[in-house]
């Protein structure tokens, strides 16, 4: 089936077969290996992409269901090759270890502070609740979560979280 859809803010048009799962169209076919593929039953949460300004679990879609739709992956949150308020907090406060859950954080933390500017610790991880990390980073990614939120304050830039590619 013939597909047509924009990622990261470019049109892409594909021919794919109606069985292939949304998480392999983004990692094989549009080379987009930033998104993870962990668990393939929708419960660790390293697939995560945004379609349409929604996370969703790419592992539990199937690419022919993104046809017409605005699809984000991690790939589309740096502004020319730099971090956005979030990565750049996760990366000085150690909230990433071995990084593999930590894409799909990033796409369902960037919509969750869209719609909460000043989380607590506990929403922030009721938020992260279907996400898994083998590490056990969590405690460091809150405070990376809590950090991103003071500076994006501090700046009044509340797009700062938001990343480029809208
Ligand atoms: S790979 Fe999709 S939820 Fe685990
Ligand atoms: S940082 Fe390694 S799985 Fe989360």
């Amino acid at each position: 089936m013939k597909i047509s859809l924009t990622v990261n803010g470019t049109q892409n048009t594909a021919n794919v077969e109606p069985r292939i799962l949304l998480v392999d169209f983004i990692r094989d076919t549009l080379n987009l290996t930033g998104t993870k593929l962990g668990c393939d039953t929708g419960q660790c949460g390293t697939c995560v992409i945004q379609v349409n300004g929604k996370p969703v679990k790419s592992c539990s879609m199937l690419a022919v269901q993104v046809d017409g739709c605005d699809v984000k992956t991690i790939e589309g949150v740096s502004q020319h090759g730099q971090l956005n308020t979030l990565q750049q907090s996760l990366w000085e406060k150690h909230g990433l270890q071995c990084g593999f859950c930590t894409p799909g954080m990033i796409m369902t933390l960037l919509d969750f502070l869209q719609h909460n500017e000043d989380p607590s610790e506990d929403e922030i991880r009721s938020c992260l609740e279907g996400h898994l990390c083998r590490c056990t980073g969590y405690h460091s990614v809150v405070r990376a979560v809590r950090d991103a939120v003071v500076k994006a304050r501090q700046t009044q830039s509340a797009d700062l979280l938001v990343g480029s590619a809208d």
